[in-house]
């Protein structure tokens, strides 16, 4: 019998990115969805590959959650911290599949990122483990560039500086973001067509209307555009913010590490759309040699690309834009620092939305119908 499995915050940005990616792949046709609502109950549901699925039900409704098999949500933190533990406390004993971080650190929960961690997801349903959540973006972005160092456990150590997208923060920010780029460009549209005009006395008023009080801040309190934020998420007791506090901890959950591999650095906003970068300083266990590197990283899986280190290559194939609304998670400027011969660079690429919050899931509901 095919497994009736509940969607909610389907509409959000990563849930429709997450359907997207379902009507493409298909996946409709392996259970029977049932789609819910937070704030628009009994109202029209979706068609998806040609097939209507009826009105939307209440996603507060333990009752109705109560009959399904399966619960893949995106609707955030906040209702999976209402509704979660009531639904185990009422005896559901289905799978449940998130997007949020609320969950990631329990005991009882598997982090899902199946191109690294298939056998430990296998072990773990096996051992009748049933809460699976994808992890922080820019956590599994790094595994799946990264995850030939880490299969063949070559990392001693590494430090990360983020270039995080708007995306990142939802899609208000988004919207923030593009709202900001247009107040800029209407307040100088006039002295760009005047190119005798000093660029110098133009950027002078781009800072001018960047800090003045109509300008759009309410999402990100300062402006990003010709800006970055070097924080990302609250701050922790150590100085971290909760975004750099993730990337270790969340990293070694999934690797199952018997000795934590040590991860540090700085997460920052920055003014692209949709895909997070990542640079990287690595110490590796042993020196080996460069092209053996390469080899490493471009053979661990379909979706990293090696882009060899040359200005065209990178500056062509390694961006946010080149990579947006795809699966590939590109790493390149791979190169042995002067520092010593174990450590290297490595910059990788990778769509905030697919990989770094979709994707996950619903290969993991794939694992479970299949
Ligand atoms: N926390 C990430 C960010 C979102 O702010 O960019 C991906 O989990």
């Amino acid at each position: 019998m095919r497994n009736s499995v509940g969607l909610v915050g389907w509409r959000g940005m990563v849930g429709s990115v997450l359907m997207e990616r379902m009507e493409k792949e298909n996946d409709f046709s392996s259970f029977n969805p049932v789609f819910f609502s937070t704030s628009q109950i009994h109202e029209e549901g979706p068609t998806f590959n040609g097939k209507y699925y009826g009105n939307l039900k209440n996603a507060y409704d333990i009752d109705i959650l109560k009959e399904l098999d399966i619960i893949v949500t995106c609707q955030g933190s906040e209702y999976t911290n209402k509704i979660y533990y009531k639904l185990r406390k009422s005896g559901w004993k289905g799978y449940w599949i998130d997007a949020a971080s609320y969950l990631r650190m329990k005991k009882e929960s598997v982090i899902v990122l199946d191109p690294i961690n298939l056998s430990a997801i296998h072990q773990a349903i096996d051992n009748n483990c049933k809460t699976f959540i994808g992890g922080n973006c820019t956590v599994s972005l790094m595994l799946l560039s990264l995850g030939g160092l880490f299969s063949k456990k070559l990392i001693d150590w590494m430090t990360v500086s983020t270039y995080q997208a708007a995306s990142g923060s939802g899609a208000s920010h988004m919207v923030e973001l593009l709202m900001q780029m247009n107040a800029v460009c209407k307040g100088i549209s006039s002295d760009l067509k005047n190119p005798a005009k000093s660029i110098l006395k133009i950027e002078k008023k781009i800072n001018k209307i960047s800090l003045s009080d109509g300008f759009p801040t309410n999402c990100f309190h300062v402006p990003l555009v010709g800006n970055l934020i070097p924080w990302i998420d609250v701050k922790t007791e150590d100085g971290r913010s909760k975004e750099e506090w993730k990337i270790q901890s969340e990293a070694n959950k999934i690797l199952l590490s018997k000795k934590n591999i040590p991860i540090d650095g700085l997460c920052v906003r920055i003014g692209s759309l949709r895909c997070h970068s990542q640079s990287f300083v690595i110490k590796l266990k042993k020196d080996i040699s460069l092209s053996e590197i390469e080899k490493i990283l471009s053979h661990h899986n379909r979706w990293t690309r090696l882009i060899p280190n040359d200005v065209d290559a990178t500056i062509k194939n390694l961006t946010p834009l080149s990579v947006t609304g795809t699966l590939f998670t590109p790493v390149g400027r791979v190169r042995k620092l002067n520092i010593g011969k174990k450590y290297i660079s490595a910059f990788t690429v990778g769509d905030q939305l697919l990989w770094g919050a979709a994707e996950p899931l619903r290969r993991m509901l794939k694992i479970l119908v299949n």
